[in-house]
């Protein structure tokens, strides 16, 4: 498929890159682009030659927020009637594959809160995350507010998002919201890149399990979570990648997955 706002690649093996391309405006989300970008990763989902997507931006902006252009003269029923901001949750609750957000530069707003919709978040020291829309008269709208908090605690949270004051990749790494910080953009993307094939070479249907039971504990408290872990955890034993694993430990050899 051809994308206006997305560059869209298979680098290496098993893996799915998607570069948001909009530069004249920092990679600013607006409808169009958020179509589009749900479109390629349902492609991507159903794809079985891909275990696993790197989602980026440029080295000057993963997206500097939603696009304050196309905002600024909505009504109420406009965004109400229209469910604006609704379908990019589409990202975190639809896609089975994990996602990895490499984050360079600007990623403020919607930009920060589609960071955090991906599975994993790698940034470099260039990031610079933020929740900015208090000071255009608004606030986060696309899940900002609960996974920022989840993130990084209360205290942070709160102080970031009323004051709308950025923070850095190494503060994103040393909170605790990106699971590494590399030194440069290139780094980054090709640190991702580098996690992502090593997930798609294992079997896909633990991959997909273990996504869905890490995000269950956002949702469960922690008995009702371990039980539901147990439950996909004993479902395994009914896949053949479960005695394709162990088989191949015992004789000390690499598993052959057949669960693509
Ligand atoms: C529309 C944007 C934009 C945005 C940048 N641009 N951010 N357009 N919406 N969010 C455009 C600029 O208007 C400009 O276009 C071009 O991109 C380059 O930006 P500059 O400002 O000239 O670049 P620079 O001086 O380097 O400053 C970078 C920046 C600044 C610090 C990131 O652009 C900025 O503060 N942007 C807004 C960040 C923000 O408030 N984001 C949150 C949005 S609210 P022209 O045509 O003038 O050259 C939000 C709500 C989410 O995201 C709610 C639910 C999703």
């Amino acid at each position: 498929a051809n994308y206006e706002f997305l560059k869209v690649s298979t680098p290496r093996a098993g893996v799915g890159l998607i570069e948001i391309h909009r530069p004249k405006a920092l990679n600013a989300l607006f409808t169009p682009l958020i179509a589009e970008l749900n479109a390629c990763l349902k492609a991507f989902d159903r794809d079985p030659s891909v275990g696993a997507i790197v989602l980026t931006g440029s080295h000057k902006a993963f997206a500097a927020g939603a696009d304050i252009k196309e905002m600024s003269t909505k009504s109420f029923a406009d965004a109400y009637g229209t469910d604006f901001i609704e379908s990019w949750s589409e990202l975190p609750n639809t896609f089975k594959k994990p996602v990895i957000s490499a984050v360079n530069g600007h990623a403020l707003g919607g930009g920060c809160e589609l960071a955090m919709m991906g599975d994993i978040l790698y940034c470099s020291k260039t990031a610079n995350f933020g929740q900015p829309e208090i000071k255009l008269g608004v606030i986060p709208g696309a899940g900002g507010s609960q996974r920022l908090t989840r993130a990084i605690g209360k205290a942070k949270a709160m102080d970031l998002i009323l004051t709308g004051d950025n923070f850095s990749g190494e503060k994103a790494y040393e909170w605790g919201l990106a699971a590494k910080v590399f030194d440069t953009p290139d780094e980054c993307v090709d640190g991702a890149l580098a996690t992502a094939e090593k997930i798609a070479g294992y079997s896909r249907i633990a991959v997909k399990a273990a996504k869905e039971v890490v995000n269950k504990s956002q949702d469960l408290g922690i008995r009702e979570g371990v039980e539901y872990e147990r439950r996909v955890f004993h479902s395994l034993f009914g896949s053949e990648d479960q005695k394709i694993g162990m088989k191949a430990f015992a004789e000390k050899k690499k598993a052959e997955w057949v669960h693509r």
